[in-house]
């Protein structure tokens, strides 16, 4: 994300300086990425004692924290890497105050420094789209620091909910400025698979499955303000954004609002969500009933914003196993596809 020169909003700065990028990052697409990763690894082989684990791209940790919340036998061993130090920091502070079984490393995972056939288990959540060649050369890197037998999960994004709500606000205050385009489509998987191919892994025993998120918030405009102080680079700071940041953060609020699935949930709507969670939790009511936004559009009917095609989060996720063929010595791959939706069971 472009949070460092001359033009960046100091509100934005106010969000994204230092460790402050980790807590806006987790309020907000961050919890989405972390639905992802739950299911993902929900869907694999309990982890077998001894393991060794990569949290490939790990941001602050999602995917270690969820795999060490399950409890996991305590000779496992996780080596999480990424190349934003405040997220690194973050997750080796927690690791050393809860003497967690974690190895943090800033690297890039186009270039690793794991030997060959090393890791048991290689989770890249929503990392792959920014690894150079087109996803390539960090999909190498996986498959080659996998030992056969391994299983890797790879996911990208299918949409970004948000980001045309993003890209709107864009268009009305930077007059003239075009917001990139992205050069890849990797909405329907097939470049995801494709990579994975060219990495090394077979595809015929590949599936590409998908799975949905809801991002969740009692303050639209909070999450509006931290999601644009961590996208709207994208497009590129221009000095008025400071000037405008309320009226754009408002705006954004607002089409956020008006997509056709981003739902208020007050009153009889929101006891409903309480009852889900009270059936899970066993517990007393959780909260008093003030409003909840659901943002997981699936349409706008907006008269000023003329949004089409907009849908729940989601992502693409590619889990394939590597395996030796003994006879030849080459390597290929079995890849297991689980579908799920989980939108559904969201819960407070
Ligand atoms: C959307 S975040 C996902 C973080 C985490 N895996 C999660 O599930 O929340 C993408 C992460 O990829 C990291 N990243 C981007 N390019 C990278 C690269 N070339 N090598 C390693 N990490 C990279 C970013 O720093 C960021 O933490």
């Amino acid at each position: 994300m472009n949070i460092s020169g001359p033009r960046v909003p100091k509100q934005a700065r106010a969000l994204l300086d230092g460790q402050k990028k980790v807590s806006t990052y987790e309020a907000t697409g961050g919890e989405v990425t972390a639905q992802f990763a739950s299911h993902n690894i929900g869907l694999l082989p309990s982890i077998a004692p001894g393991s060794v684990i990569h949290d490939n791209a790990c941001g602050s940790g999602t995917v270690s924290r969820l795999i060490l919340s399950s409890n996991p036998s305590s000779d496992i061993k996780i080596h999480a890497t990424d190349v934003d130090q405040p997220f690194l920091d973050k997750l080796q502070e927690d690791a050393t105050k809860n003497d967690w079984p974690i190895e943090v490393a800033n690297q890039k995972s186009e270039s690793l420094s794991f030997p060959d056939n090393f890791f048991d288990l290689s989770v890249t959540n929503i990392g792959i789209i920014f690894f150079g060649a087109a996803g390539l050369d960090g999909a190498k890197e996986i498959h080659r620091t996998l030992k056969p037998g391994g299983v890797a999960v790879v996911n990208c994004w299918e949409r970004i909910t948000w980001l045309m709500p993003i890209l709107n606000v864009h268009t009305v205050f930077r007059t003239g400025k075009p917001f990139p385009a992205p050069v890849i489509n990797w909405a329907d998987g097939q470049h995801l698979q494709k990579i994975m191919v060219e990495a090394g892994f077979s595809k015929d025993k590949m599936r590409i499955e998908k799975s949905d998120a809801w991002a969740k918030t009692r303050d639209l405009r909070g999450w509006a303000e931290k999601s644009w102080a961590y996208l709207a680079g994208i497009g590129g700071w221009i000095e008025s954004d400071e000037e405008k940041w309320d009226e754009e953060v408002d705006l954004l609020a607002k089409v956020l609002k008006e997509q056709g699935g981003t739902k208020e949930v007050d009153g009889e709507a929101f006891v409903e969500s309480v009852r889900l969670s009270q059936r899970a939790h066993q517990g007393p009511p959780l909260r008093a009933p003030t409003a909840t936004h659901w943002i997981g559009p699936v349409y706008s009917t907006s008269p000023i914003f003329p949004l089409s095609s907009f849908k729940t989060p989601a992502e693409t996720v590619c889990i394939a196993d590597r395996t030796e063929i003994p006879s030849t010595n080459e390597t290929t791959s079995a890849a297991v596809g689980l579908a799920w939706d989980s939108a559904a069971d969201w819960e407070v």
